[in-house]
């Protein structure tokens, strides 16, 4: 695939994965992103993972026809991508290889080999002509591992962006919606480093982009201004749409109406999206990027075994350690004989910074009467004031 007259794209779909990082759900499958710039001298930018060294190679040598490849660009070490590094390596012996100094540690202790003679150490700033293109190398710490390195040509005007602007899905898979994948991977893989998201953003900044690559999914070449818009919002956390999201657990039912109930009630009063996931059917990731992306939340889940629904608590777990923030939060809890877990859903928002708690509460006791009619009435007309 050509993405300029002199970058070709030289990537793999991954369709045998059933987890990405062994934990998200991949049902489309996983672009796994590799790039071949031609010039006086040729460059590949990263590898791929999984078992795809041989289709990797093959698309390598039908890109440059035949030519050997002189650098090979290693900007991120996470083995979804440095994986096939050593094939690299062995298979282009003329080769030198280029990436940052904590990446060459990383690949010393993954692979047992950093080249030390064949071997380009590069840091922010440092440039590497190819002929036309000049390569500009961007230090991106965190997006997502500490050594990643994002890579501006300044001469097809492409940033090369790593991690960043990844999605779930891989690249044949037709007609997928970017953003709520695009979402999904972000809130789940590098949302907790907003901050250096945004860093990068403000280098970005400075540049002329006019194509993106990433490292998993789609080129992006087309309304660039949006993508960027959503990342800016993302790594701010700032809301990305007004409406409610309600993340529940429910054991018997009861906790389940309520929700219901509220949802509708949320919609009658003029919440134009409400959004409601059953944390113990619905894919985590998708919960927790809901989460991140509306300005509003509810949690509502069951007292049990003197703590909370193992689904609820896993959850906040997930929100809590990406540094869940600057959200409305309404709660509703359960309990038969001792009602605590309001007490203990906040507690472990404990440490997520401006949150603004609705006045009401709900207190259901076992299952819904007039009182808690009453209160979940109270609680949409906050949400929705
Ligand atoms: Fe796609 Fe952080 O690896």
């Amino acid at each position: 695939m050509e993405i300029t007259n002199d970058i070709k794209y030289v990537g793999v779909n991954d369709h045998k994965i059933d987890l990405f990082e062994s934990q998200y759900v991949v049902p489309r499958g996983m672009a796994l992103n590799s790039y071949v710039i031609l010039d006086d001298k040729i460059l590949v930018m990263d590898s791929v993972g999984g078992d795809f060294d041989q289709e990797w190679i093959d698309n390598i040598l039908k890109a440059t026809d035949g030519r050997e490849p002189d650098y090979f660009m290693v900007q991120h070490m996470e083995p979804d991508h440095s994986k096939n590094i050593t094939t690299f390596m062995d298979r282009f012996q003329k080769a030198v290889i280029i990436s940052s100094a904590r990446a060459f540690t990383f690949m010393k202790q993954f692979y047992h080999n950093d080249y030390p003679d064949r071997r380009i150490v590069i840091k922010e700033g440092d440039t590497l002509p190819l002929g036309r293109h000049t390569l500009h190398f961007i230090q991106a710490q965190m997006v997502h591992w500490p050594e990643v390195i994002m890579t501006y040509d300044d001469c097809d005007k492409v940033l090369f962006a790593a991690d960043g602007f990844g999605k779930f899905g891989a690249n044949d898979t037709p007609d997928e919606e970017w953003e709520s994948e695009a979402a999904r991977y972000y809130f789940g893989i590098v949302g907790k480093y907003g901050r250096n998201v945004q860093n990068v953003l403000k280098k970005a900044a400075g540049l002329d982009i006019k194509v993106i690559c990433s490292l998993h999914g789609p080129v992006l070449k087309e309304d660039l201004g949006h993508y960027i818009d959503l990342y800016d919002k993302w790594s701010s956390y700032t809301p990305e749409k007004e409406g409610v999201v309600i993340n529940y657990t429910s054991v018997y039912g009861n906790t389940r109406k309520a929700v219901e109930i509220l949802a509708a009630r949320l919609k009658e009063l003029g919440c134009k999206e409400v959004i409601v996931n059953d944390l113990a059917r619905t894919d985590i990731a998708k919960c927790v990027a809901d989460a991140f992306r509306y300005s509003k939340m509810v949690i509502a889940t069951t007292t049990y075994m003197n703590d909370i629904f193992p689904y609820m608590r896993d959850f906040l777990f997930h929100l809590a350690e990406r540094g869940y923030t600057n959200r409305t939060v309404g709660v509703i809890e359960n309990g038969t004989w001792a009602p605590a877990a309001a007490k203990t859903m906040t507690s472990i928002l404990g440490c997520c910074k401006c949150i603004n708690y609705t006045d009401t509460t709900v207190t259901i006791r076992s299952a819904l009467d007039d009182d808690t009619a009453a209160d979940l009435e109270e609680l949409a007309k906050e949400l929705t004031e």
